[in-house]
């Protein structure tokens, strides 16, 4: 006779798989925010990519690492984006200036007011739950 218990902890497996996968997914972390400024949020997403910032930035704690994480660059120099449409349009010695649509830098500053809410720059600071999920070390 086969044994057939591979078979039970196979389904076993693939229960624990999907109810992990879902919790994970239904979390609050990872519910949309949604501020109603979508699709410029989407916009600016384009424009970061299209100008490829993230070569030389990170987000969230990815990307080159020429230049800062500005994952809270938002929050840590101004709120009306001044600061950002600057350093965009006028570079600085390691930073080369682009030459962006007012459109371009309404969307690039409503996408990293976007980031500002929905992270923080430091993966060292996160703590890791008992699920596997991660959160900044304050909340
Ligand atoms: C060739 C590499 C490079 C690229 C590409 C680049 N940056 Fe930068 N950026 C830098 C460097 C280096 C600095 C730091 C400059 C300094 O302090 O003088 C910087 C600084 C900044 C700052 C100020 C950050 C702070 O905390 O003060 C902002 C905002 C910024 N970049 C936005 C952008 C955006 C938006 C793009 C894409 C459109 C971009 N950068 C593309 C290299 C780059």
């Amino acid at each position: 006779m086969i044994a057939k218990w591979p078979v039970y902890v196979f389904v076993l497996l693939c229960v624990c798989y999907v109810s992990y996968s879902c919790l994970i997914w239904c979390l609050p972390g990872n519910m949309a925010l949604d501020d109603g400024a979508g699709d410029l949020v989407a916009q600016g997403r384009m424009v970061y990519q299209k100008y490829s910032c993230k070569s030389c930035h990170q987000l969230y704690g990815l990307g080159g690492h020429l230049g800062p994480d500005l994952t809270n660059v938002y929050e840590e120099h101004d709120t009306a984006g001044a600061y950002i449409r600057a350093m965009v349009q006028v570079g600085s010695r390691q930073m080369p200036r682009f030459e962006l649509s007012a459109g371009e830098q309404r969307a690039l500053v409503a996408f990293f007011k976007h980031a500002d809410a929905t992270g923080v720059a430091d993966p060292r600071e996160f703590t890791t739950s008992a699920w596997g999920s991660i959160a900044p070390k304050n909340e």
